[in-house]
């Protein structure tokens, strides 16, 4: 059996993260999360990286480090989103406080030091929120974009239209310059972007196989994805939400679950009616050089079952 993909999750909790993390730690045979760095994006950095504390207290996975990064994107002022996941950003099942405390070391250079310390092509980053942590990686230290293996990253849209503005989706609006500086890296990038995550919708049926598990954490996110999808059934008249983050991990342990295309992304970073949009080039147009696989179609009973094996296995 070939040794686990090592993995850095970038992100900023978020009960859809939280299913993200949850699906990469119990898949451990596949993955080995080598850290995790929060960025602020739903809710503020004090709250993200606590966040992803209690999370890996609640997997029983306090070997795993988390580090805080960025507390503001690169030029604009930080939005976030209560309005979606709660003040806490983790509404939906109470918490303890967590025991364990947070490193020192910034994000951004955890990102950097993991990925020039190991062998080329062997750290694969899994940005679940805003990009700022990696853009300031890139900055930092601009040979990553080569040497890491791959970047599966949860953001963009271009059918299904923006969630934020009309043609804006969250993570890349609250950090379009961020964005732009990842997309135009080199760095190969795989996009799970609202064209294939509005396919994945929570289902209440779905939610009653994860409670039927009755351990510690099917309970837990029973209560944080009920509180989670309310927003997006009300928003989208749809029968469940969609449940974003999860299809970077899912594409991760199963490719062949989904289907997309390797296409020019650009982001709009001029401030306007298309600020924060990602400009996909489907049918090369522009002939612009293809820098991102765009994904557009899932296997939603693959990856919903992916989602129960992992806390299945978690207990
Ligand atoms: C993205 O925005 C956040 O609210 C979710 O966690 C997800 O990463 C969806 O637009
Ligand atoms: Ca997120």
């Amino acid at each position: 059996m070939s040794s686990p993909r090592s993995i850095i999750i970038d992100t900023d909790p978020g009960q859809d993260d939280a299913v993200a993390i949850m699906l990469a730690l119990g898949h451990a045979e596949a993955l080995d999360v080598i850290g995790i760095t929060a960025v602020a994006g739903n809710v503020g950095l004090p709250l993200t990286a606590k966040n992803s504390l209690k999370l890996l207290e609640l997997a029983g996975r306090t070997d795993i480090p988390v580090y805080a990064g960025a507390s503001a994107p690169l030029m604009v002022p930080l939005e976030t989103a209560e309005y979606v996941h709660g003040e806490t950003g983790l509404n939906g099942w109470t918490f303890p406080e967590p025991t364990t405390a947070l490193r020192p070391e910034f994000g951004p250079d955890f990102i950097v030091e993991a990925v020039m310390s190991r062998p080329p092509k062997s750290v694969t980053l899994c940005p679940l929120g805003p990009l700022t942590n990696i853009a300031l990686a890139m900055a930092k230290e601009p040979r990553i974009a080569d040497r890491i293996d791959k970047i599966v990253l949860m953001g963009g849209a271009q059918i299904e239209g923006g969630n934020v503005t009309p043609t804006a989706e969250f993570n890349i609006y609250v950090d379009p310059h961020a964005a732009a500086r990842v997309f135009n890296s080199g760095a190969e990038i795989v996009v799970m972007s609202l064209d294939v995550t509005h396919q994945a919708l929570i289902k209440r049926a779905w939610l009653n196989e994860l409670a039927g598990l009755g351990t510690k954490c099917s309970e837990a996110f029973v209560g944080l994805l009920s509180f989670y999808e309310r927003y997006d059934e009300e928003k989208y008249g749809s029968d469940g939400g969609p449940l974003h983050d999860p299809t970077t991990i899912a594409w991760l342990l199963k490719p062949e679950l989904f289907k997309g295309k390797f296409v020019n992304v650009e982001i709009e970073t001029t401030p306007g009616l298309c600020f924060g949009q990602t400009v996909v080039d489907r049918w090369s147009v522009t002939k612009r050089p293809k820098n991102a696989t765009w994904i557009t179609h899932v296997d939603a009973d693959g990856f919903f079952d992916l989602i129960l094996d992992a806390f299945r296995r978690l207990g």
